[in-house]
Order: structure tokens, then sequence, then C-alpha cells
């Protein structure tokens, strides 16, 4: 399959290493330093704690060019607009493989409503200078399946056959039928934890504010009630149904453990917090609410 990966940074740089290692014809779309670095060095691998550097020399461009089978857009939600035109004039079906709460519309409305599929990244990971330092896979982060689907929620074919591409490079992938709810509900989760640990400097000093904990997960519960549909996975309706008491001592636990500690919510770089704002914004939008 011709590829192209949009986006440079940790998983895009992580997803185009696994795609050319499986044999795929694949190119990495970089921008700036980031592009200069990849054209020197190619993609370089860390997996967390360990510090063997692993050298993938990967094809880079600065822009799209011609048609490819399938173009896998990996940046911030802040940053989609922008690559929306650059993928008006290239040719082939685009997977938008982030953060996203605005629904398959809008992108549809510059590419073209039958290019749109949408999924979301399980896997993980930080940028150290040049290096992808990315999270060690384990029994259970294998058994994690990244959802992709189409708008409509039909299981087509290029969506099956999408799946299997991503399981054969190593990369588990299941097709998921309402991916928008999907998103809108990973959204309603996740802005308000990553506004709020972004507000307490990380995830350890929110643990340690239980009424900053509280006023997260009234948010969240206010998100999800907006949504006007049922949370999928189901089980994020327990945020709206469990006791107070019982998901802030929850949360907080969470917050301290290792899981949290280690994961890419203590990246509280200016990106991430874009990215957080552009989808609270469009969390308001959907509902109605200024
Ligand atoms: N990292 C994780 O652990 C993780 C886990 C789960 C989900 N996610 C989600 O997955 C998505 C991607 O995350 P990430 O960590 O890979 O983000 P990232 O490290 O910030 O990478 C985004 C990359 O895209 C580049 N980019 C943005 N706009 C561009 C444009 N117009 N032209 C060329 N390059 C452009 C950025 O370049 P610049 O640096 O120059 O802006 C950056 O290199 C996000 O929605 C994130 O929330 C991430």
């Amino acid at each position: 399959m011709k590829l192209l990966v949009y986006g440079a940074g940790v998983l895009g740089s992580l997803f185009a290493a696994r795609m050319y290692e499986a044999g795929h014809h694949v190119s990495l779309l970089a921008r700036g330093e980031r592009l200069a670095s990849l054209c020197e060095h190619g993609v370089q691998l860390a997996e967390a704690g360990s510090q063997a550097i692993r050298r993938v020399p990967i094809p880079v461009v600065e822009h799209p060019d011609g048609a490819y089978d399938l173009i896998t857009v990996l940046v911030r939600a802040h940053q989609v607009d922008a690559v929306l035109e650059s993928l008006a004039p290239v040719e082939g079906d685009v997977l938008f493989l982030h953060n996203w709460a605005a629904g398959p519309e809008s992108l549809g409305a510059v590419i073209g409503d039958n290019r749109v599929l949408l999924g979301f990244p399980t896997a993980a990971g930080t940028m150290d200078g040049d290096v992808v330092r990315y999270r060690k896979t384990t029994a259970m982060t294998r058994r994690v399946a990244m959802p992709i689907g189409e708008s409509d929620g039909r299981t087509t074919q290029r969506l099956q056959r999408i799946v299997r591409t991503f399981r054969a490079a190593g990369i588990n992938a299941k097709a998921e039928p309402r991916i928008d709810t999907w998103l809108k509900t990973h959204a309603a989760f996740e802005v308000p934890l990553g506004q709020a640990v972004h507000a307490a400097g990380g995830p350890a000093a929110l643990a340690a504010d239980p009424d900053a904990v509280r006023a997260m997960l009234h948010q969240m519960r206010c998100n999800l009630a907006a949504m006007g549909t049922r949370p999928v996975p189901r089980a994020f309706g327990a945020l709206r149904t469990l006791p107070q008491g019982f998901l802030v001592a929850g949360l907080r636990a969470f917050l301290k453990s290792p899981a949290a500690v280690q994961s890419s919510l203590n990246n509280l770089s200016p990106a991430t917090a874009a990215e957080m704002e552009r989808l609270a914004e469009q969390i308001r939008t959907r509902a109605g609410t200024p």
C-alpha cells in the first residue's frame, strides 16, 4: 500500500516506522526542524525506560504529492484546519487519527465526505529531543484495540482493509461503528482531565487537591449529559451514575499511579493546552452552549 503519515510528532513517527517495517511504501510528512532532523537521522525510536535507540530510514516529505491508498493524519486537534487545505487537492482516503469532537462534517466539507474515516490512537509516548520514547507494550495495552470507523457507521471493505493493515504492522485495531460518539465521549472525559491536570501542574498535584478533582468530575458529567446520546464505550456512563465520593477516590488513586505519572497527562506543553482548548470549544459548539 502507498501510505502517507501526516504529522511527524510522537505517534506519527511511531506509526510510520511500524508501517515501514511491515513493508509498506510509506512517507512521513514533517515540517521545520523536525523535517531536517528526520532527513538526517530517520525516525529515532526508544522504548520508555530503555537506552537503546533504533533508527528507521523512512522517506520524509514536506508536502503531500499525488495519490495515496491511505493518508493517516496524526496532528493535534487545533492543527487540523491547515492540514485539510493541503489534502483537498490530493487523492486518497484520509484517516483522522487524533482527538476530535467536532464530527466528520467539517472535515468532509473540505476534502469530500466519502474520503473521511475517524479513529483514535491507543499507543502513547513522548518526544525526548528528536527521539520518540514510546510506551512499552504490556499484555494489557496489547489487548486495547485502536478504534477506527466510517463516519456513517458502516463496516465497509476499505475499513476492513485498513484494520487488517494496522494489525499486520503490529498495531491492534478494530472497526468501531460509533466512532463519532466514541470520540465525543473521550473528549467529554479527557478535556476536563487534561485542563485540570494542566491547572494543577501535573497529575500528582491534582490528586492532592480533592476540590479540584470534584470540579473536574462535575465538568465530565456536564459534558456527558450534553452529548444527548449514550456514551461509547458504555462504561463511561458510570461517571454519571456512580456516587461522587467513590469516583473522586478512584480518580485520585489513578492520578497518583505510575500509569498517570508516566502518561501523556504529564505533557504540559503549549500544544497540549491548545488542543484541549480547541476540543473544549468543539464540545461547547456541539452542545449549543456559549
Ligand atoms: N502522545 C500520546 O501519548 C498520545 C496518546 C493518545 C492520543 N494522542 C493524541 O494523538 C494525536 C497526535 O498526538 P502526538 O502526541 O503525536 O502529537 P505531537 O507529538 O504534537 O505531533 C503532532 C505533529 O504534527 C505536526 N504538524 C502539525 N500540523 C502540521 C502541518 N500543517 N504540517 C506538518 N506537520 C504538522 C507537528 O509539528 P509542530 O511540532 O511543528 O507543530 C507535530 O510534529 C493528538 O490528538 C493527541 O492528543 C497522543
